[in-house]
Formats: structure tokens, sequence, C-alpha cells
């Protein structure tokens, strides 16, 4: 009985909250324009938030903050990455706000979690950090301004057999862009030959590489393929380094969330030759991209701007533009057309929302860690120019 009468509790409560999803957003007729942006504020993914919080506003202080005759309102929520958490704030943000765009996510669960609420209420979701290639196919509202992990992997596949790396042992941190990493990296390496001799996955939470580390060694490849998210660089760095392992002759390849730009330089010399790809880096030698770290860091003095300030700031172009495209009159679906084919200069480069896909396209770089002005910087020394997922191409 009273089970039953949950079943029925719960059961009405998701009607009414597909009927409040579904009912036109007010301020289509008003004078704001709420961004919601959900984003780990505390906790193990803290940087993402403050990065991403930063750049966001950053944009809305260099290119004001009324657009389109309508006042842009920024509701920054902390989900500590957790997705039951984004869910919930997803959910008031549209029913109770009514924000014309949810925008943010730090991770990839949370991304997922906020989709179908953005499908039910034609809601366009910008997703600005999370990078499973999937989290695109999860809503048609869902657009992303950061990068996929198949994107930057495949580059040090194709790179590091050229390089006289010729076996791997992999290391991931174990959920969906750790996946994406592990699968697009290992099958562009064998394609070129490489040996993959281990796939190791660490749990994301609170990971303790040591017992992984102590099985490269074992295993003794030529170098050791990481992808660990934004954050969780600096202690791979610390361990792979007091373990010995670049003196038992093991180098360290990855995707560049390893040499973060928001950690790089408190990592020490022992990070310096790491060579890693990935799609931005704060020193990365354009006229914008000068103007942007310095802008960052005028605003932000303790901050050095990493890859999610980057998706961050690019993700409130696409919101800008959008609305200006649409005049201020426009709901989610004209948004969303209005963001689709968006083709840009970034910080990072040049870029493209692909409009079939709604996924990001620009350029990937080799970098390598190197000391510039007694600072630790990823200096980019090649690049594949415009870059499409290779997770869709399936
Ligand atoms: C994701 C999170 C990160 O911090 C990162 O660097 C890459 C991917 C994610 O959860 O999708």
């Amino acid at each position: 009985m009273q089970r039953r009468h949950l079943i029925q509790t719960a059961a009405l409560s998701a009607i009414a909250l597909s009927i409040a999803l579904a009912l036109p957003t007010a301020s289509a007729q008003s004078n704001t324009f709420k961004i919601g942006l959900i984003l780990p504020m505390t906790g193990q993914q803290a940087s993402t938030g403050r990065q991403i919080e930063a750049a966001a506003r950053l944009y809305m202080a260099q290119n004001g903050d009324t657009v389109a005759g309508k006042k842009i309102e920024l509701i920054v929520k902390d989900d500590v990455a957790t997705p039951d958490i984004t869910k919930r704030l997803a959910q008031e943000l549209i029913v109770n706000d009514k924000v014309n765009v949810i925008a943010g996510f730090g991770v990839t669960p949370a991304a997922l979690a906020a989709a179908p609420l953005a499908t039910q209420s034609k809601t366009p979701q910008v997703v600005m950090a999370a990078a499973t290639s999937s989290i695109t196919e999860a809503s048609p509202y869902i657009v992303r301004s950061s990068f996929t992990l198949p994107q930057v992997s495949v580059a040090m596949g194709d790179w590091a057999p050229k390089n006289g790396v010729k076996s791997v042992v992999t290391l991931v941190a174990d959920y969906g862009p750790g996946n994406d990493a592990e699968k697009f990296f290992s099958e562009r390496f064998q394609l070129n030959g490489g040996k993959v001799l281990d796939k190791l996955r660490v749990p994301l939470r609170n990971p303790d590489f040591a017992p992984f580390l102590q099985k490269v060694r074992d295993a003794k490849p030529d170098a050791l393929f990481v992808f660990v998210p934004s954050g969780a660089g600096a202690a791979v760095m610390k361990q792979f380094l007091e373990r010995g392992m670049d003196k038992a002759g093991i180098r360290l390849i990855a995707t560049g969330d390893v040499t973060d730009d928001d950690q790089l330089n408190d990592m020490g010399d022992g990070a310096l030759g790491v060579v890693t790809s990935h799609h931005y880096s704060a020193a990365h030698p354009s006229a914008m991209n000068k103007k942007f770290v310095e802008a960052f860091q005028k605003a932000n003095p303790k901050m050095r701007p990493n890859f999610m300030a980057v998706g961050g700031y690019d993700g409130m172009r696409v919101i800008y533009e959008a609305l200006k495209t649409t005049k201020g009159q426009g709901g989610g679906d004209a948004l969303l057309a209005a963001m689709k084919g968006q083709v840009f200069e970034s910080p990072r480069g040049p870029v493209l929302i692909d409009a079939q896909t709604r996924d990001i396209v620009q350029d990937v770089y080799l970098r390598k860690v190197e000391k510039k002005d007694g600072q630790l910087y990823n200096v980019e020394f090649d690049v594949i120019k415009g870059v499409k997922d290779p997770g869709k191409a399936k």
C-alpha cells in the first residue's frame, strides 16, 4: 500500500515536472536573458568551476551585459560534480528561474544528467567542459564548446610511434572520457605499429596511483600514456617522478589534461619535456590569446587560464552571438539554430560549431613542457588543423 502510494507520488511528480518543463519560458518576453551556469565550485573538480566562472565573467566584462536589448543575468550554481545535484539544479533553473540557456557541466556524468531536461524543455545546453564523445548525442539541444577526448588522443597515437615510442601502457580515469582516451589513443597507436602492453584504469574519486605505477614499472614500456581529469594531473606527475619512472627510462605522454595550465607551474622541473596533445595552451602564440591571457590574469591575479577557461569563454561567445542573431526574440529552438554553424577565432585558434553534430571542430596541438621567463608552459610545436571528433565517425 505504502509502496504503491510512493510510486503514484513519484509518477505524479514526474508528470508535473514534464508539464512544467514543456511550458514556454516566460523570459522570452522579459527584458532579461538568463544563463544558468552549473559548475563544480567545490570538491575535487573545483578548479574547473573556478576557471569557467572567471572566464564567463571576463567575457561579460569585455562584451557588455546587455545584448539585443536584453540584460544578461548569469546564475552560478555549484553541483559538486555530482549528477543528482546537477539534475536538481537544472530542473530548478529551468522551471523556477526560467533560464534561457543552461551551461557549464564540469564532468561527463553532470552533462548527461541534465540532457533529458534540456530536451523536454527545449532549452539549449552549452557544454563548456565535459569531453566524452557521446555527450552531444544525449540531447539535440546540446552544443559543445570544450573538446572531445578522441579528438586530442588520436594526435598522440600518431605522434608517439614516430618519435621513438614503440610500446606503451595506458592509464586512465575509469569513466567516459578516460575510456574514450584509452580506446582512441590505443587504436591509432596500434594502427601505426605500436604495442599496448597493458590498459590500466584508476578510480575517478581520490585515486592512489602508486599500485598502478608499480605495474607500469614492471611492464617496462617505452612510455606511459595518461588521461586524468583537470585537477588530477599534479598528483600523477608527482608520483611518476617520486617512483623514478623517468629514471627507469619510461617516458610520460598524455592528453593536455595532465599538464593543465591551472597546475603546471607548480609541478616543478620534473615536468620539463613532457609531450602532450591538446586544443589549448596558455602559451598559444596568437595575438588574441595574448590579450585573453593578459585580461584573465588582470581580473584574476593568482590564476593562469587553462583549457576549461577557454571552453567557458567560447561558450559565452556562442550564447551571445545566438542572442544577437535572434535579436533577443528567440526561444530555445531559434537560439539553438543560431548556435549551430558558428565559426570564430577562439584564444585556442580557429573553431567551428559543426551544425550537424553540434560539436566543436578545432586545431589540435602537440606541445612540450618548457620554461619561459622562469615559468613552465605547454609550448606548441606541431598542429593538426580542423579536427572533427573522431568518435562521431562510426
Ligand atoms: C572531463 C573532465 C575533465 O576535467 C577533463 O579534463 C576532461 C573531461 C569529463 O568529465 O568529461
